[in-house]
């Protein structure tokens, strides 16, 4: 039994890996500050350090485990000092790692959040170091984001399902995150309305397999392909519930759903991005078969263009795996086959790793270090060649650019501002505009006038510049624009 009750302090929160992580960590954030507890701005101050892991690839894990090391001193200093350790290395790893790791307190898992108030106070009242890692199979629980008006930023997550039922065999988040659940539509629907209404413009929907989607209460798809999920439903749901959203995106979907339901839905829905990032993992039909990816090539192949085709101007990105175990050149060069063939415009290339639990374990580790390695920097090599090209393609074209926030590099004069802004297929946009318009959240249209290397620069059509508020003429709307990394 855990105690009730507040106890007050300040917590460091430090966050590894993926999107999902990330929207974990600010619903902890949440729910701390209800309880009491408020943001430290260093670790060294805080009374509670929250480190939320990651262990998809070896490297996130390393992580851990020195940035633990690292805070072994502090605790030598301030014996109250909690040390926890959230997300899907505390999940793995459970008690073990309690016992592995001396300093540490408190082992807390993805679906354990909401208990970390209670168990926090139990540590204060002195009880002994505590591993929470249940999953909540038969109530799952989904923790609302809960936006502060003027607040919001322009991009907004929110989760829409948890876990994953697929067991791809490289794939540790299945044995992390626990199968399958889904979020309510209902609750779906008012986290989007409560984002919008505290002033985001753009929602990106969060699942492992985002486009899995099912609630008994949206209407049965259509068609009697197995595949077909009620994500293309809950799509449509959102952009007639929420309609001053004016950008809504998905990751990660699993091609298996990418359906005939889907395309329709991109090619009716103006509120969906004209990007689509679908993880192919290898071009190799003997790897994707060895991996479990439960398509064949030919199949991505056709379920990406039926998806491509259903919009002008559609681009795509992926992730990939190079030196998966049995992996040859030629099941290689079948990998930069296929991005050439979709002619992907960005992807996120990642070295194979053997993870605890997975099926792939069982097979030996046979791609050296050296031939991962230089498959990873000729696969990037080839992408940056095929990004480059299409960044230099949209030189000269006008773009609908849906503003963020200040750019990180600030032009030297001083006249202008520089901003940053994605595209409707989400390139990104710098424009510099006048010191004296507040453009963050708004959508402008923008000249393209340069390529580099990895975004773009843009111009503000004159209509754009004339539409922009002012900050002086509406003060309300002036918000300072947040700094993009
Ligand atoms: N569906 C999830 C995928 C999670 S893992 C999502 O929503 O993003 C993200 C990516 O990490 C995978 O698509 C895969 O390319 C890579 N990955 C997963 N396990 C890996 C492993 N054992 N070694 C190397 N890369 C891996
Ligand atoms: Fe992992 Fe495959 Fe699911 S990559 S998250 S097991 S779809």
């Amino acid at each position: 039994m855990v105690p009730r009750g507040i106890v007050s302090g300040t917590f460091y929160l430090q966050t590894f890996g993926c999107q999902m992580n990330v929207h974990d960590s600010d619903r902890m954030e949440e729910v701390l500050a209800a309880h009491g507890w408020s943001r430290a701005q260093t670790a060294a101050e805080a009374d509670v350090i929250v480190l939320n892991t990651c262990s998809v690839r070896e490297k996130a894990e390393q992580k851990l485990r020195s940035e633990v090391g690292r805070l072994v001193p502090l605790k030598r200093n301030k014996p109250d000092l909690v040390i926890v350790v959230a997300g899907c290395v505390a999940q793995q790893e459970g008690e073990a790692l309690l016992a592995r790791v001396e300093d540490l307190d408190l082992v807390i898992g993805p679906d354990n959040l909401a208990e970390l108030p209670a168990l926090l106070l139990a540590q204060r009242q002195g009880a002994p170091p505590i591993a929470r890692t249940v999953f909540d199979i038969d109530a799952p629980r989904f923790l609302s984001a809960r936006p502060e008006r003027g607040k919001a930023p322009v991009s907004a997550f929110v989760t829409t399902m948890k876990g994953c039922d697929e067991r791809c065999s490289f794939c540790v988040v299945p044995y992390t995150r626990g199968p399958e659940r889904y979020r309510p539509a209902t609750d779906i629907i008012d986290e989007c309305a409560r984002w919008v209404e505290a002033g985001a413009r753009e929602v990106m929907l969060l699942g492992q397999t985002v486009d899995s989607f099912k609630d008994a209460t949206l209407p049965a798809p259509e068609s009697d392909d197995p595949d077909e999920s009620q994500f293309p439903a809950l799509l449509r749901l959102i952009a007639r519930e929420v309609p001053r959203l004016a950008r809504l995106r998905y990751t990660s979907p699993h091609p298996r759903h990418a359906t005939a339901s889907l395309a329709a839905a991109h090619a009716e829905l103006d509120v969906l991005a004209r990007h689509i990032h679908m993880p192919s993992q290898s071009g190799s039909d003997r790897m994707l078969r060895r991996m479990i990816r439960r398509y064949t090539r030919a199949e991505y192949v056709a379920r990406v263009r039926r998806l491509a085709d259903a919009r002008p101007g559609m681009t795509l990105s992926t992730d990939i795996i190079v030196g998966f175990p049995g992996e040859t050149d030629e099941d290689f060069e079948a990998t930069l086959s296929l991005v050439r063939e979709v002619g992907f415009t960005s992807l996120f290339g990642f070295k194979y790793s053997p993870r605890p639990h997975t099926p792939s374990r069982k097979l030996v580790d046979d791609v050296t270090e050296e031939v991962k390695s230089a498959r990873l920097a000729e696969l990037f090599a080839l992408m940056e060649m095929q990004g480059s090209a299409h960044l230099v393609s949209l030189v000269g074209s006008t773009q609908r650019v849906l503003v963020e926030g200040a750019s990180k590099t600030q032009p030297t004069t001083g006249a202008s501002v520089r901003v940053q802004g994605r595209t409707e297929r989400a390139e990104i946009v710098h424009l510099d505009v006048p010191p004296d318009v507040s453009p963050a959240g708004e959508i402008v249209e923008a000249s393209i006038v340069r390529a580099n290397k990895h975004s773009l620069q843009g111009a503000l059509t004159p209509l754009a510049l004339a539409a922009l508020p002012r900050r002086i003429a509406s003060p309300s709307r002036h918000v300072a624009l947040p700094v993009l990394a």
